[in-house]
């Protein structure tokens, strides 16, 4: 058996490029007590995996990922060999791996099995795993939907927004999204059941779409954007509006940050603005699990991934996805998904 992996060997100047890589094949590596072969399936990713390739000195983002190592990613797999009596060969998976074909999780490292009769094994990585849990914690926890109210989602098709919008519609929220594509936009409205939506590269101004679609100002902003997003957004809150901020993607590869003006607008409106990380919230995650298992069984919340095949593809996908190619979770599958 042989392994390919991809290894970070250069921080981006801007834009990530195939250069910030370097693919590897090597020999899988050898199980001690305690340790865990995976055969990669799923390959997450993820748009914070840009900051941590670090690269730009105006958007610091604490950790970076080492140089010459593997790329941490999360990963579904299934297990190819096992000296741990928790896991057994055949076992699915899921845990923080890596860009590759296969991962030694050592001692077992933070491996969590999956339940195939969940649904697709893929889920553990997308709607009922860390993306998932991302869209509930900032639309409940922060976000508090009352009925009646709007919610506007910025990358409303994308792993997190399109389980934020839904969680808002089913509290009764009038939702609203905005998309990189025509194709998002009809995507949104028709498959994720938004109330309306529009594509932000196309209309004259961000802030005339958001009065045509908003036309009770905004209470809840979910944001993923940053940018003249925020900025418009910021001009339409109404009193005492809540805006989790989950992420600012438009930011990530900037030398200099696009800042809004109108940052006294949260005091005018007593407005909420919350920065919030998953990892702070990994508490919630076994009660999660059940919550929305139980709303995609009786299609309460769909979900859509965007899947690429191939090893080879996984930096094409990655760089894809930060340009807004992906319709859904961007994920690549590296081998065969036994349960498909
Ligand atoms: N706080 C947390 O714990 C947490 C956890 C997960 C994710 N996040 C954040 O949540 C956001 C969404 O992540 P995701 O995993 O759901 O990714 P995603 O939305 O599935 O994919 C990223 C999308 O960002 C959009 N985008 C790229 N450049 C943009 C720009 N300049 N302006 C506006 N949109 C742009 C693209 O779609 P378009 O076609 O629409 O441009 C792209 O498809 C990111 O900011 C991410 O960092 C935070």
């Amino acid at each position: 058996m042989k392994n390919r992996s991809i290894y970070f060997v250069q921080p981006p100047a801007g834009p990530v490029t195939p250069a910030c890589f370097a693919v590897r094949d090597e020999s899988v590596p050898a199980l001690s007590e305690g340790d865990v072969l995976v055969r990669n399936i799923y390959l997450s990713c993820d748009p914070y995996m840009r900051g941590r390739m670090g690269g730009t000195a105006n958007y610091p983002s604490g950790k970076t990922f080492p140089l010459d190592r593997v790329i941490p990613a999360r990963v579904v797999g299934q297990v190819e060999a096992s000296r741990n009596p928790t896991f057994a060969e055949g076992d699915f998976v899921w845990g923080f791996l890596g860009w590759e074909l296969y991962s030694l999780a050592v001692g077992g490292g933070d491996l969590r099995l999956i339940d195939p009769s969940l649904g697709p094994i893929s889920h553990a990585v997308t709607v009922i795993g860390m993306p998932g849990l991302t869209a509930r914690v900032g639309i409940l926890d922060i976000g508090k939907p009352q009925l009646g109210e709007t919610a506007f989602i910025s990358s409303a098709s994308g792993a997190v927004g399109q389980v934020a919008g839904q969680i808002a519609k089913l509290a009764g929220c009038r939702v609203v999204g905005s998309a990189g594509s025509d194709a998002k936009v009809s995507h949104i409205v028709e498959k994720l059941g938004y109330d309306a939506a529009f594509n932000y590269k196309t209309v004259p101004s961000i802030g005339a779409a958001l009065d045509a679609h908003c036309p009770d100002g905004i209470d809840i902003y979910f944001e993923n954007v940053g940018g003249e997003t925020l900025e418009a957004v910021l001009d339409r809150i109404n009193q005492g509006a809540r805006i989790p901020v989950c992420g600012m993607i438009s930011q990530y590869d900037n030398a200099e940050r696009y800042e809004p003006r109108n940052l006294a607008n949260v005091e005018a409106k007593n407005a909420v603005m919350q920065r919030f990380s998953i990892y702070a919230h990994m508490d919630q995650f076994d009660e999660f699990l059940p919550w929305i298992a139980e709303r995609i069984k009786d299609g309460r919340i769909v979900y859509y991934e965007d899947i690429v095949d191939g090893v080879d593809n996984t930096i094409d996908a990655f760089i894809g996805m930060m340009k807004g190619e992906n319709l859904g979770k961007r994920l690549v599958r590296v081998s065969a998904d036994p349960t498909l």
